[in-house]
């Protein structure tokens, strides 16, 4: 039995729900809004341990506001991507502001989880380990590397970069259960994370197995998320049939100026003319170009032809309007309740 992942989490209404540490998108606004709402609210480091502080500043400010105690940790999350970050940079802001969860996904190697875990460990006792990741063999192999609190399991939906080939929620959650019990890890609660986009998808990755689940895409349609344009989240609002009209791949970061994704990470995005473009043969060089030129404008790109790349997974065809944060959360709480009731009721 995975220990009660509410235990260390005591503001955490059930079932958990948590959004996910986008760098650049979840700042302190999304990430209290989610925890004020019983949610567990991440904010996203993006390689700036300076900006990373003033953010947490912002999140304490904003939580003293609230019922909700600031005792020995943060009641917040923060997300690193490994291979961006430098280690030294953030464990002083890490033991300045103590966060309840420190989330590490994306390291160049495997190994790299088990450095930062102790790092993060030593600069901040209390804080707990969360760690994505894509596969089965993967969850186990980080289990015994580093001992995480929560193993986060990152379906082939997801929004965003994670590593490919890998497999959708119903499959990759209890297989990683069963293969986590069987290796002697039945302690490590796991939560699902990769095309949940509505009540349903929540109740779902829980009847697999889940003890919570955590969503990107469904919260770039938040009041509180930080967007590069409006654009953004209109194209979010437009999408349908995120299967069709989502991709993973590489080419929506070969196609930037400055390429910093390790090979073995990939993404999901919204199509786009680029994309097909690539489909269709024309060279890095000439979309590269295209990419360069859309982006000057005062859309960033994201209007109009939309050249510029929108991260997005394949449920964002559930996501229609836009509400804030904790309206998501609390609205998905409801929502999971009466589909698993509605399941229920067809035994
Ligand atoms: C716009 C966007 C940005 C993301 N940025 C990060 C990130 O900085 N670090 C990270 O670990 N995961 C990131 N992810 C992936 C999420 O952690 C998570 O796996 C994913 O959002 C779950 O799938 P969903 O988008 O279908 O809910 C991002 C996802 C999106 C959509």
């Amino acid at each position: 039995m995975a220990s009660s992942i509410y235990t260390h989490y005591p503001w955490v209404s059930r079932p958990l729900i948590a959004n996910a540490p986008m760098a650049d998108f979840a700042g302190a606004r999304l990430a209290t809004s989610v925890t004020m709402a019983g949610g567990l609210g991440f904010i996203g480091s993006a390689m700036n341990a300076g900006a990373l502080s003033t953010e947490l500043e912002k999140a304490k400010s904003l939580l003293s506001s609230s019922q909700i105690a600031i005792s020995s940790t943060l009641p917040i999350g923060v997300g690193f991507l490994i291979f961006a970050e430098k280690l030294e940079n953030v464990v002083a802001v890490i033991a300045q502001h103590r966060p309840a969860v420190i989330w590490l996904s994306c390291p160049p190697e495997s190994q790299d989880f088990a450095i930062w875990a102790k790092a993060m460990r030593t600069a901040s006792p209390e804080s707990r380990i969360w760690i994505q990741i894509s596969g089965v063999a993967a969850a186990v192999e980080v289990a015994q590397l580093c001992a995480p609190d929560v193993l986060v399991l990152q379906a082939a939906d997801a929004g965003g970069h994670g590593r490919s080939p890998g497999a959708g929620l119903v499959s990759l959650i209890p297989e990683s259960r069963d293969e986590l019990d069987a290796a002697g890890f039945s302690k490590i609660p796991v939560i699902g994370a990769g095309g949940v986009g509505d009540g349903r998808g929540v109740a779902a990755a829980l009847a697999c197995g889940a003890d919570g689940v955590l969503m990107g895409t469904a919260f770039l349609a938040s009041i509180e998320v930080d967007l590069p344009a409006k654009e953004y989240q209109e194209a979010i609002l437009e999408a349908v049939d995120g299967g069709v009209n989502t991709v993973r791949g590489t080419i929506f970061d070969d196609i930037r100026a400055k390429i910093i994704w390790p090979t073995r990470y990939d993404g999901r995005a919204l199509t786009s003319p680029s994309y097909q473009d690539y489909l269709d043969g024309v060279g890095l060089h000439e979309l590269k170009k295209k990419y360069a030129d859309s982006i000057t404008g005062s859309d960033k790109g994201f209007g109009g032809e939309r050249r510029a790349v929108i991260w997005a997974g394949s449920a964002v065809g559930l996501v229609k309007e836009v509400k804030a944060a904790g309206d998501i959360v609390r609205e998905l709480r409801e929502t999971s309740k009466a589909a698993f009731d509605r399941a229920c009721s067809k035994f």
